[in-house]
């Protein structure tokens, strides 16, 4: 199902729709090659994934199917037929009494970054998440100093609900971890509807 086609982004200087439209669909199993690029890309360059080595495109879909088996959703921003960048909700922890809250991920092609790709398809993710049993999302963003992440989310609703010092180490470093959060629907205002995750 496609989500939102003909999404507006920004150029770097922040131009509405000068850099051209972009599409957020489903992904699919052959995105994966062009996902795992991305990935790849973060993973060996930044601290923003704590994974040190890449994962294979067949991993890649093993996780993508494991996301979609369990009804949640997988986006990729498409402009031109290139991949720009994807985001998909996970279930936070797996004990049962987390099953409503999800947490999400999201990675662009750095050419990619800084015009309104990361907030269209985190939008389209929370939209699609909200049409779900779950209740709330929550951001773990890693390295206070990842400023865009952490604007992002701002930007998307969330708030700030703590910091995990020191938790993880890569290249040489101790990072922090930034925990950020927002509700998805009715959030706590009401009772959830009776829901049990399916088995994955
Ligand atoms: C984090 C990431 C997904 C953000 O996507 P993006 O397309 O660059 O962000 P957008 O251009 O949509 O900007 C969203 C908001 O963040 C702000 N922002 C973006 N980059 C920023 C930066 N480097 N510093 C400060 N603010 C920034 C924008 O101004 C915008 O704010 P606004 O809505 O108030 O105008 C992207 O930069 C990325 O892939 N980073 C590397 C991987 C990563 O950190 N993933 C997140 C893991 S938790």
């Amino acid at each position: 199902m496609t989500t939102s086609p003909d999404v507006q982004v920004r150029d770097a200087a922040g131009k509405s729709g000068a850099a051209g439209r972009l599409a957020i669909r489903d992904a699919t199993p052959g995105d994966m090659d062009a996902v795992q690029r991305i990935y790849a890309h973060h993973v060996e360059n930044g601290t923003a994934t704590f994974e040190e080595a890449a994962p294979s495109v067949q991993e890649m879909r093993a996780r993508l199917n494991h996301i979609t088996s369990q009804g949640l959703p997988y986006l990729v921003a498409e402009q031109d037929g290139v991949i720009a960048g994807y985001c998909y909700a996970g279930q936070y922890r797996q004990r049962i009494a987390y099953r409503y809250t999800l947490e999400n991920s999201i990675y662009l092609d750095p050419d990619q970054a800084g015009k309104g790709v990361g907030k269209a398809l985190l939008a389209a993710l929370i939209r699609r998440c909200e049409q779900g049993p779950w209740r709330q999302m929550v951001a773990v963003i890693a390295g206070q100093d990842n400023k865009a992440s952490v604007a992002l989310h701002r930007s998307a609703g969330f708030s700030h609900v703590g910091i995990q010092p020191a938790t993880g180490y890569k290249f040489g470093q101790w990072i922090d971890v930034v925990f950020m959060q927002r509700a998805l629907g009715d959030g706590a205002g009401t009772q959830p509807e009776p829901w049990m995750p399916p088995q994955a």
